[in-house]
């Protein structure tokens, strides 16, 4: 039988959308409909093992599965023996040391001698000892945010993606510890026909994600002008230009990265552009 690489999902919570539509935007077809703990998709040699993202990076370590999509955050604070291989564009987010908002604690400094509860406290503890404040970590694996109402801390460290559980909660953030997002994670001793489809799984994310960086753009630019309109426009090669039926005008067709989006758009239009049209890019191979 030939192999199938084993993916780690997170089953609910954060991330769970955002790896669903991941795969989907791969053209992996994946039916979770029965809430399975594992499926195998229909269309690509891979099984999806859904599971709590806490325990991924164990499983993957482990060989339980052979890659997993897990937020940074827990990667670093599990420290178990894994692969970074891709960071994955989605489940953006903080760590960060909150307080209640009326409180008497305004800085970090203000934290020594007090306890402070979170689900990481490795990430924690060495900032702190960097920081040089001496405080106490309570560890508890869920609903942190509760913790300073009813008296078990007096800040919190935890996961801040909207805000709205610290803003629920009346709390504040005081500090960043860390900045994370979610990302591929991969055991270190796959075989060689796994990386194989890994490579191929990873040449496909790499498609998705650089199509969601750029737009495809088309405008009519006078001829006069279109050699520094090519110039704001580099594109993948060079852009596509095409006469208009209206002489002394052309179309001018090409791709433009998402942040230098704005920035360029007025540059095209002070040297004259019109009838600028952006178009989102589904895949974008180069
Ligand atoms: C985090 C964190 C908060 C919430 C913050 O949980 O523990 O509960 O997200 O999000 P917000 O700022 O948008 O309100 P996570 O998704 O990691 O779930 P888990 O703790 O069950 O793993
Ligand atoms: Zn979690």
């Amino acid at each position: 039988m030939s192999e199938t690489l084993k993916i780690a999902v997170q089953k609910s919570g954060r991330l769970y959308e955002g790896s669903m539509k991941l795969l989907k935007e791969c053209g992996i077809e994946i039916s979770n409909g029965n809430n399975q703990l594992r499926v195998l998709a229909s269309n690509f040699p891979v099984e999806v093992f859904f599971l709590r993202d806490d325990d991924i990076p164990e499983y993957v370590q482990d060989s339980v599965a052979d890659i997993g999509f897990v937020g940074e955050n827990v990667v670093y604070e599990t420290k178990k023996q894994v692969d970074c291989i891709e960071k994955l564009g989605f489940g953006k987010c903080r760590l960060s040391v909150a307080v209640p908002k009326n409180g008497t604690l305004k800085t970090t400094t203000d934290l020594n001698g007090r306890r402070i509860a979170t689900s990481y406290p490795n990430i924690l503890s060495s900032y702190l000892e960097k920081a040089g404040i001496n405080a106490t970590i309570h560890e508890i694996s869920g609903s942190v945010e509760i913790a300073p109402r009813i008296g078990l801390a007096d800040a919190i460290c935890d996961l801040v993606s909207s805000g709205s559980t610290l803003f629920t909660n009346e709390l504040k953030e005081i500090e960043t510890i860390l900045s994370s997002e979610s990302i591929l994670i991969s055991n270190s001793n796959l075989s060689d026909e796994k990386k194989i489809i890994l490579e191929s799984l990873l040449f496909r994310i790499r498609s998705v994600k650089k199509a969601k960086n750029n737009k495809y753009v088309l405008l009519n630019a006078p001829n006069n002008k279109l050699d520094i309109i090519c110039k704001l426009l580099p594109g993948m090669k060079s852009p596509t230009v095409l006469p208009l039926a209206e002489s002394g005008w052309s179309s001018v067709h090409s791709v433009i990265n998402e942040s230098d989006f704005w920035n360029v758009i007025e540059k095209l239009k002070a040297n004259g552009a019109q009838g600028i049209l952006i178009i989102p890019i589904e895949k974008m191979i180069v």
